[in-house]
């Protein structure tokens, strides 16, 4: 048995999980919870306790306890396998193959991220960074502040990393999977940074994985470029400067999150090292969960454009989802935080920071900067706006005491509106969890079922079940197929192996055939489901044949029309064992 096997074989996948999602038994071989991979309220996340795997019906996540550990941690498969063995003591064999591939591409990625840094750094000192120290002076950084962050500059040769890569004897694949390098049309390759001033991007460990490059001028678009995806850097799982402010993040038990590197470095230079980025894009349960581990408390300071503020919020669903005290920092004069802290003085920064009102209260502010909340209707669009907010604090003795707090705020009846949260709450706790639906029918469900667990059956069924064109039209016919070729190329056939072979929509579609089913099913049903399928197919053909007939008699040709009948006759006479069997 491969390693692989063998780990998987010795590590229960339950167990595994269940030290991340809190677990409940939802059938014979089922455990389902909320989700670790997005965010959810009602359960749809199952592990299957025969076959090994985790799927996710509502976001699609899913795979084997590799996967999982490797989603979840952020590992490559190597590492995955390398927790899993020292956590469950199993020995890894000493010359594996799996540390191979994937983490000597990984080892070359992080070495080509070092070089390429202190190549921008060099360059920022050098004459061609004259135009980027000029950049850096207009925008106030101090020496000591580009130091800190690393900060570089990527000349205008478009040549410089291939040719620095090229000497090192880095294969072409890697700098392409590098991000740092691309490839033109015609085979040739170039530096994706070019004239750019660089911020190096770290993982949680300190290590650098990627970069974000800012034009100098506005004429140059995109403002910034940044790393594509990459074996070593994924967006979601990344915040900028977190490996720099978890410390302080921990210390001042307050995590304060900005939109852009440039605000990062601002509000970090002066002085709020507790300072994190999500540089752009949506913020994700994976950053937020990253924070989480180092405080609770977070304080939200986005641009003041209408962009951040409806990024703001957006990110503030997630933030609450997770449990987290939001607070919303606001900057006057339409400053951003970088702007604000070097405008008006890191005391003034800090002022804002300390007096940041809680989440709710920015909203209920900004509903009735909105509403006339002397009328009727002002106050029901108010509250409308502010309920279904509410109503997402995962806490239920928070979420009352927020809305007895917001009833008060914006003048309205406390007694009502908590009423109409504990309606909502006894609502919410009799939603019973759904079991995934699967879109086969028995008959499909039970021979693919006996095909991956029952050997014996296994080899009574392929054979016929080979030799019916129905199986083509299924809309399990890629599982089927799978299935054949696995056993034709004479490996085991289980779950694993056949769901290795399939797209994701038939993977979806494998997994919730087998989390579908919970009894056993006896030799008798599959048998009979087998003869359903093999009536129905001759039914087909039976009705081919007699329209072959009709057609042989109206042409003349009679011998013909002869011969099929007979045919016909025999298959009706099997076809009525058939329909016998069938009824089992
Ligand atoms: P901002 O436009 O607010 O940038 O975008 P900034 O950090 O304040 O930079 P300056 O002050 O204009 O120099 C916020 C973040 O969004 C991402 C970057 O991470 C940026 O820091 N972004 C923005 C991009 O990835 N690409 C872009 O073209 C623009
Ligand atoms: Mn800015």
């Amino acid at each position: 048995m491969d390693f692989v096997e063998q780990l998987k074989s010795s590590v229960d996948i339950v167990s595994v999980v269940g030290e991340y999602v809190k677990l409940r038994r939802s059938g014979a071989n089922r455990y389902m919870g909320l989700c670790p991979f997005h965010n959810e309220k009602t359960p749809s996340f199952t592990v299957h306790v025969v076959h090994q795997f985790y799927k996710c019906f509502s976001c699609g996540a899913g795979g084997d306890v590799v996967k999982f550990v490797q989603e979840k941690e952020g590992l490559s498969f190597y590492e995955a396998l390398k927790s899993l063995s020292e956590r469950y003591g199993i020995p890894m064999p000493k010359r594996s193959g799996y540390a191979d591939e994937d983490s000597k591409l990984r080892g070359a990625l992080l070495a080509m991220h070092e070089q390429a840094e202190e190549n921008f750094r060099a360059n920022l000192k050098a004459q061609a960074g004259e135009a980027a120290r000029s950049y850096i002076a207009k925008r106030g950084l101090a020496p000591e502040t580009v130091e800190h962050f690393g900060l570089g500059y990527s000349d205008r040769s478009g040549r410089t990393l291939v040719r620095l890569f090229e000497q090192r004897g880095f294969p072409v694949a890697q700098m392409e999977e590098s991000g740092l390098v691309g490839k033109r049309q015609d085979g040739s390759l170039y530096d994706r940074f070019r004239n750019r001033l660089m911020f190096p991007i770290h993982n949680e460990a300190g290590k650098m994985i990627a970069f974000g490059g800012r034009a100098l001028s506005t004429d140059d678009e995109p403002k910034y470029l940044n790393s594509p995806e990459t074996p070593i850097y994924k967006k979601s799982h990344v915040l900028y400067n977190l490996h720099r402010a978890k410390e302080s993040i921990r210390k001042e038990d307050r995590v304060i999150l900005v939109e852009g590197y440039m605000d990062a470095i601002g509000v970090s230079a002066a002085g709020f090292r507790n300072v994190v980025a999500s540089c752009g894009t949506a913020l994700s349960t994976d950053q937020v969960q990253a924070m989480k581990r180092h405080s609770h408390s977070i304080a939200v300071n986005f641009d003041p454009d209408t962009p951040g503020v409806n990024a703001a919020e957006r990110s503030v669903d997630l933030l609450l989802a997770e449990g987290m005290q939001v607070r919303i920092v606001e900057l006057d004069g339409g400053l951003d935080p970088d702007e604000y802290c070097k405008e008006r003085g890191a005391a003034a920064y800090q002022e804002r920071v300390d007096g940041a009102k809680g989440y709710f209260y920015w909203l209920a502010d900004r509903a009735r900067a909105k509403h006339d909340m002397r009328t009727a209707e002002g106050k029901v669009a108010v509250l409308n706006f502010l309920l279904p907010k509410v109503q997402r604090i995962t806490d239920q003795l928070e979420r009352m005491t927020i809305a007895g707090d917001v009833a008060g705020y914006i003048g309205v009846d406390r007694g009502m509106l908590l009423d109409h949260f504990r309606k909502a709450a006894s609502e919410r706790g009799e939603k019973a969890i759904e079991r995934p639906q699967s879109p086969l029918r028995h008959d499909e469900r039970w021979l693919l079922i006996a095909l991956l667990t029952d050997a014996a059956l296994r080899a009574e069924i392929i054979g016929p079940l080979r030799s019916l064109q129905t199986i083509e039209t299924l809309p399990s016919r890629r599982i089927f197929q799978a299935i054949f070729a696995v056993e034709e190329a004479g490996g085991r056939v289980g779950f694993d192996e056949v769901n290795g072979r399939l797209e994701e929509a038939d993977q979806n579609l494998l997994a919730q055939t087998v989390l579908n089913e919970d009894g056993e099913i006896s030799r008798e049903d599959v048998l009979a489901a087998l003869a359903r399928i093999q009536l129905s197919e001759q039914q087909n053909l039976q009705g081919q044949l007699k329209a072959r007939i009709g057609e042989a008699e109206r042409a003349g040709r009679f011998d013909e029309a002869v011969r099929l009948a007979l045919e016909l006759d025999g298959m009706e006479r099997a076809g009525r064992s058939l329909r016998r069997a069938g009824h089992a």
